[in-house]
């Protein structure tokens, strides 16, 4: 027979609905996926196997294929091991199948069947809300998820035999509960600076209007100093900005305890980042850093110190308000609508125009140093 679950595949912030279509059947006896796994999806079923049997399933001698729907769309992570478990024990009659056709399902399997955390619950979420049915994740997760809709139904079981006893009824799972970070930490104050009226105001303006800001200044005037105080007077999150600042936070692994900030992101790269880094791409096409600074602050401390490339791939996230990854086969987009603040020293030494400390190359070293920086950026 052949049962069916309902999951997702990411598509930038977007959860695109995929079929996992479980057939246990007669043949040799085998277990195969198919529907353009990659690795992580491939080895899903030995964690399957080993979950299902330490749950005290064990797998009939029969062949068992499971199949992604749309086969060709390219499935990417860990979270497919839980709905391929319940298509498989929805097909061996171990749990009803018609419990699952309302629920959305993603998860990663340990060997002994208890169900470990995975990136983008709260965008999948938002995926089964828009088709309405109801989630179920692992139990980490579960605040995260919360977070999509007050009324839609989540279970979050720490086990796969938690989840079996919540469909037989023996055990009920309540509904995890959307939880905000409280003051995380004290940040370092702007108060603390001393004088300085000029640059603080210049923080001050544009962290009220959002602008962009270049910080230009010798070594130790304080540029990081400043710079590191922003986020204490930024203004807070508003409801809507929150969630699609923790949709991208939530697919790059970055939500710990799935608990969300209404606290604006700020990041600050090292120099020596590379443009995957910075405007994402890699393996599964991850959101960088423009993109984890949407609705925030991108900080790049030693401006003229990054790669030239690196720095001219912001200019199109910049002007546009998203980081466009184009990869072989599609194309991701993320948000990144960003507030970019920079700070540079004058030339390589530093002391550019400081008569006692500048060193003899001024005024040509200046120009090569702060010609590192496109037109357009500066
Ligand atoms: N206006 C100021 N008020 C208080 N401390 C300052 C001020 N300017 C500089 N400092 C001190 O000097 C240190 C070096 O500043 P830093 O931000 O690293 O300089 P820069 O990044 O411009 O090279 C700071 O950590 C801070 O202790
Ligand atoms: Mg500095």
């Amino acid at each position: 027979m052949v049962s069916k679950v309902t999951t997702v595949a990411f598509q930038g912030i977007e959860a695109v609905p995929v079929d996992v279509q479980v057939h246990v059947g007669p043949g040799m006896v085998a277990f195969n996926v198919v529907g353009l796994p990659d690795k992580a999806v491939a080895e899903s079923r030995e964690r399957v196997r080993a979950a299902l049997s330490a749950s005290g399933l064990a797998l009939p001698a029969k062949r068992v294929t499971v199949n992604l729907a749309p086969a060709d769309l390219p499935k990417e992570g860990s979270h497919y091991d839980l709905p391929i478990a319940l298509g498989v024990m929805a097909a061996i009659g171990a749990i009803p199948a018609e419990f699952l056709t309302d629920f959305v399902v993603l998860g990663e399997l340990g060997l002994d069947g208890t169900l470990a955390p995975v990136t983008g619950v709260l965008p999948a979420a938002m995926g089964a809300n828009a088709l309405g049915k109801g989630l179920i994740c692992p139990q980490s997760s579960g605040g995260e998820a919360a977070w999509a809709d007050a009324d839609m139904t989540i279970l979050a079981p720490g086990s796969l035999i938690q989840l079996a006893n919540h469909f037989k009824g023996t055990q009920v799972l309540s509904r995890p509960v959307a939880r905000l970070h409280g003051n995380a930490g004290n940040l370092p104050d702007l108060a603390e600076v001393k004088g300085q009226e000029s640059a603080r105001r210049a923080l001050e303006i544009a962290a009220a209007g959002g602008h962009n800001l270049l910080m230009t200044g010798p070594p130790g005037s304080g540029k990081s100093m400043l710079a590191s105080r922003l986020p204490s007077i930024l203004p807070p999150l508003t409801p809507r900005e929150l969630l699609e600042v923790s949709m991208i936070a939530s697919l790059a692994g970055e939500l710990g305890e799935g608990k969300l900030t209404d606290r604006r992101p700020f990041r600050a790269p090292h120099h020596s980042a590379s443009m995957a880094a910075l405007v994402g791409g890699g393996l599964r096409a991850k959101p960088g850093e423009v993109s984890l600074a949407h609705n925030g602050v991108l900080f790049l401390d030693e401006l003229p110190e990054f790669s030239p490339q690196v720095l001219d791939s912001l200019r199109q996230p910049l002007e546009s308000g998203e980081a466009v990854i184009a990869r072989a086969n599609h194309r991701v987009t993320y948000p990144a609508r960003i507030q970019l603040v920079a700070a540079m020293n004058p030339c390589r030494c530093g002391y550019l125009g400081d008569e006692a400390l500048a060193c003899g190359r001024a005024p040509k070293c200046a120009l090569d140093y702060q010609g590192k920086i496109s037109g357009p950026l500066y």
